[in-house]
């Protein structure tokens, strides 16, 4: 027991950096949910806990921590933190109890570093004749508000044909795997996944410490297929925050579901009782593309044709015919193949993602251009009736396309919150 209490010491201490007072503090030191630009702060800071999509925020010194407990997962209605790590695993054991472990090692994990702690016995307090559980880089850090999102592919339930793990009869409907698109140019290499990892955090370094230790763990188990950093979020789910730009220097996120909105989160996003099987009700269903913008032809683009691609201005965000960026567009008044025009929910029955991507730049393509573009992540109920309707419009005649190209893809079940100890993820499928 004393043990115990040293080694967490010392991994507090270890976490601080230092000696003083700062030793106690380690990474839970908190900035608070205000200082990365939520407006939920002042009431956390009150410490009153606030609802957000059926998880608590914490108030008090816990504040730069996103509860990783809850009726659904973290990381879809929480404020967008600032960068990304995305990683597609490919599962490479066929032996399901190899798989539910891996699972369980991944959701105690998870549960740790989402609170700010070290993976196990932490990065230095273990023994010296062993590698360290936690690979450190994230010693000192706060918690940054850091979420993991799991997903499954339609690859884990079946693949080529082979029930690897006795799920095939569990795979949902609305998993399906996603049409080609007018315009694709999927690279393999980018696209698919057994399972997915989705992590977002204020601080660059906190969301890839995650996914490289959860790589680490599932060593022999999985194998990272493809990953994506992403910085500049392009999405907002604030909408009394300002709204981020994106890469070709217009707000993204404007009009998106609100994080705070219950009533359009539980139309929208989460998988209710009766949607499909019982083991994704509270679930969603995360669509990515990796989307490449080219980038030096728009920067030749006059303002104007800007503007007209999207039917709103580039300084305000607002809608053509319309003063401010949050004044309703009114379609009508948008050319007819405009972005804005196309993807708006009356221009497809309905159909209303919540978006939450991210810039990325991924150095240079070897002809003097930027690999550089939209990370773009959308959460829903149901891709059949989100993500596709959508997209098969804009494929077809969005004036975007002449600036962009999809060049990664993939479709994850999103299975509902981890309850509590005792609980993990992908429990409801498995069990
Ligand atoms: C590089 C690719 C893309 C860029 C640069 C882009 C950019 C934008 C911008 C600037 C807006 C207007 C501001 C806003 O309301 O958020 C917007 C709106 C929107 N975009 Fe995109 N977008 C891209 C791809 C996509 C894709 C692939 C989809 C879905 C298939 C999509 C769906 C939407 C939706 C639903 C809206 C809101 C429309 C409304 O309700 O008014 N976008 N996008």
């Amino acid at each position: 027991m004393e043990q115990e209490q040293e080694r967490e010491q010392g991994r507090e201490q270890a976490a601080a950096g230092g000696g003083g007072a700062a030793r106690t503090v380690g990474r839970r030191a908190v900035l608070g949910w205000a200082g990365a630009g939520v407006a939920l702060g002042a009431a956390a800071a009150g410490g009153t806990a606030v609802a957000l999509g059926g998880r608590e925020a914490p108030s008090g010194p816990d504040r730069q921590v996103v509860p990783f407990h809850g009726r659904h997962q973290a990381g879809i209605a929480t404020p967008v933190q600032d960068r990304l790590h995305f990683a597609a695993f490919d599962v490479t054991t066929d032996d399901r109890e190899d798989l539910v472990r891996l699972l369980k090692d991944w959701t105690e994990a998870a549960a740790a570093m989402t609170a700010g702690r070290a993976v196990g016995e932490g990065a230095v307090g273990g023994i010296p004749e062993a590698p360290p559980d936690d690979t450190g880089e994230a010693l000192g850090l706060p918690a940054s508000r850091l979420t993991l999102t799991v997903g499954f592919g339609p690859t884990l339930f079946d693949k080529d044909g082979k029930d690897r793990f006795g799920i095939a009869g569990r795979r949902p409907e609305a998993l399906a795997d996603l049409p080609h698109f007018p315009g694709d140019n999927l690279d393999p290499a980018r696209s698919g996944g057994d399972l997915c990892v989705q992590a977002c955090a204020d601080d660059p370094q906190v969301a890839v410490h995650a996914i490289r230790n959860l790589a680490r763990i599932g060593m022999g188990r999985v194998a990272i297929r493809w990953s994506q950093l992403g910085f500049g979020k392009t999405s907002s789910t604030t909408p009394e925050a300002q709204t981020p730009r994106n890469l070709m220097g217009f707000k993204d996120g404007t009009r998106n579901i609100a994080g705070t909105d219950t009533g359009a989160l539980d139309k929208h996003v989460w998988v209710s009782r009766g949607d499909g099987p019982a083991w994704m009700a509270g679930g969603s269903y995360l669509v990515a593309r990796r989307i490449r913008m080219h980038i030096e032809t728009w920067d030749r683009a006059p303002l104007k044709e800007q503007e007209d691609i999207f039917g709103r201005t580039k300084g305000e965000g607002a809608a053509y015919g319309r003063k401010h960026e949050h004044d309703e567009p009114v379609l009508n008044r948008l050319p007819a193949d405009s972005h804005v025009r196309l993807a708006h929910p009356d221009t497809n029955g309905g159909a209303t993602i919540l978006r939450r991507g991210y810039s990325f730049t991924d150095g240079t393509d070897g002809l003097g251009r930027l690999d550089a573009g939209l990370f773009f992540i959308a959460y829903q109920r149901d891709p059949r009736s989100g993500f596709v309707p959508v997209q098969r419009r804009l494929a077809r005649s969005d004036l975007l396309n002449e600036y962009i190209q999809h060049v990664g893809s993939a479709v994850f079940a999103v299975p509902p919150g981890v309850g509590g100890a005792g609980d993990w993820w992908g429990r409801t499928l498995f069990s």
